[in-house]
């Protein structure tokens, strides 16, 4: 029985990160393998500390070449799929071309509306509501070199109200990723392991 090796990546509180692992713990399909973070302080790390999830701390701080211990360390690991939740760091493109078509991103708009260099957390939220816009949402698309711009693979939007605030809206839209990160990634390996299956 074939089984999909997934790494995610985050950097921040860690919400998505839990919501995976929970989807993820009993499935048939695949393992969570892997939490790669760049902050030893995140709540991703204190998670899977908690949950005796493997995970690596890697930047700066910790390795001379970053890049090629997060290499190194999906090798190792067997990794076939990458989920980023919040992971603030910019992909090497040798990462980026090695896992082609096997990076999964989720965004908090609707892209291509607000996304590129600068647009996370907050500050995607203010701009939805300065703009004025009726709707928003979240985004699950595959990942390539240029910032939230490859194939978009889901979406899902959420009504904006007269009151709405960025906090609010942060928080319908949280919403939303916990159902749509699962519901991608579960089908994209499914698709992996029919493929995988079909090829022995
Ligand atoms: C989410 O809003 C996600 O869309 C973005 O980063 C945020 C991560 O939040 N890529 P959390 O750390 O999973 O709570």
């Amino acid at each position: 029985m074939v089984k999909i090796n997934l790494a995610v990546f985050a950097s921040g509180t860690g919400t998505n990160f839990q919501n995976l692992y929970h989807t993820f713990k009993d499935d048939k399909n695949t393992n969570l393998e892997l939490l790669i973070s760049n902050n030893s302080g995140s709540g991703a790390i204190e998670f899977a500390k908690e949950n005796g999830i493997r995970f690596k701390h890697i930047s700066s701080k910790t390795h001379s070449d970053p890049d090629e211990a997060i290499l190194d360390e999906l090798m190792k690991s067997e990794i076939d799929l990458i989920a980023l939740a919040g992971y603030m760091k910019k992909l090497s493109p040798k990462l980026i071309q090695t896992f082609e078509n096997r990076i999964l991103n989720i965004h908090p708009s609707l892209l291509p509306k607000f996304g590129g260099k600068g647009m996370f957390g907050m500050n995607v939220h203010r701009a939805v509501i300065e703009s004025a816009e009726k709707q928003s949402g979240a985004t699950v698309h595959l990942v390539n070199e240029e910032y939230d711009k490859g194939k978009i693979i889901i979406q899902k939007s959420v009504k904006i109200d007269r009151d709405e605030t960025p906090e609010s809206l942060q928080k319908k839209v949280a919403k939303i990723e916990y159902e749509i990160y699962p519901l991608a990634i579960k089908e994209y390996i499914s698709q992996l392991v029919n493929y995988i299956n079909k090829l022995f």
